[in-house]
């Protein structure tokens, strides 16, 4: 059982969350929290619990639009929702995650959809997966003053190529690749790195080698931060629960519960309740059926 008060109620404005508050969270040993949100309410909650960074990620294509997976959600549809995050928080690092598509075919195209979610939809940074493969993108988007988070292991975008979505760096040689990887990406520029779905002693290994923030989903307690898909985290997403996640409310059952209340209210006839009903004066009411 938890023994953590919520204090989500707080009305005083946090200090801003940069890319520098990261690096000395590091420095300090102290962990980096982050979460995905697609929506104004959302953000607005998380950024009052006082989460160190938001990531509007391309998760958004599987829990929120529908998607089997995340290669189909297009910049327009990040950016729409980027915007809304955007506009519910104030101290968060924001960081947009680049679709599929909007990064891999030349750095310039790189570049300008980069510039487009701090221009068009208030982000801090940008997130995009891949290392070696990915690095001029990454050096032309630093040098244009965009910070840059990585994303290595597991990376969703290229789960045809992975062969689904599995655990990766298991072997010495998958291990020594991600953590060159790791290298090059610090290297480049990025001002941190996403490890996703590799083996925790991995993870800390290359958390200890490197010396910009490593946030891990699925990659242990050794990581320098941590990120969860906040549908995963809620109970929100029902189709699957991957097994690193930590499940703190069961909200698609609550949904479930509170829908099929309102659909009984409505047929039974207890809902709307004079309380829920607004009146005229009698005066108007009289008036107006004179006039009818
Ligand atoms: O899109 C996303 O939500 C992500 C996280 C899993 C890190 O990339």
């Amino acid at each position: 059982m938890s023994t953590v008060t919520p204090v989500s109620t707080s009305t005083s404005q946090r200090k801003k969350v940069t890319t520098l508050t990261f690096r000395q969270k590091k420095e300090r040993g102290e962990p980096i929290t982050m979460l995905t949100a697609y929506d104004y309410p959302t953000a607005v909650a998380m950024d009052k619990a006082g989460v160190d960074s938001i990531l509007v990620g391309d998760s958004l294509a599987m829990v929120v639009l529908g998607y089997e997976n995340t290669l189909s959600v297009t910049m327009d549809e990040m950016l729409h929702h980027a915007r809304a995050v955007s506009r519910g928080a104030k101290s968060a690092l924001l960081v947009g995650d680049m679709p599929f598509m909007s990064y891999q075919v030349t750095a310039e195209e790189a570049l300008r959809n980069a510039g487009r979610f701090l221009q068009e939809a208030g982000m801090d940074a940008v997130k995009l997966e891949g290392g070696r493969d990915r690095v001029d993108a990454v050096r032309r988007i630093v040098g244009a003053g965009i910070p840059v988070m990585g994303h290595l292991g597991l990376t969703p975008q290229s789960i045809h190529q992975l062969g689904g979505f599995r655990t990766q760096g298991k072997t010495a040689s998958a291990a020594k690749i991600l953590l060159e990887d790791a290298k090059i990406l610090e290297e480049a520029g990025a001002f941190s790195l996403v490890l996703e779905s590799v083996p925790a002693r991995l993870a800390e290994y290359i958390s200890k080698q490197i010396s910009i923030p490593t946030i891990g989903i699925g990659a242990g307690a050794g990581c320098d931060g941590q990120v969860l898909v906040t549908h995963d985290l809620l109970g929100l997403f029902d189709r699957f629960t991957p097994k690193f996640v930590k499940k703190y409310a069961n909200f698609h059952t609550e949904m479930n519960k509170a829908f099929t209340v309102y659909i009984d209210d409505v047929e039974t006839k207890r809902f709307p309740a004079v309380e829920h009903t607004v009146e005229m004066s009698d005066e108007e009411w009289n008036e107006f059926l004179r006039n009818a």
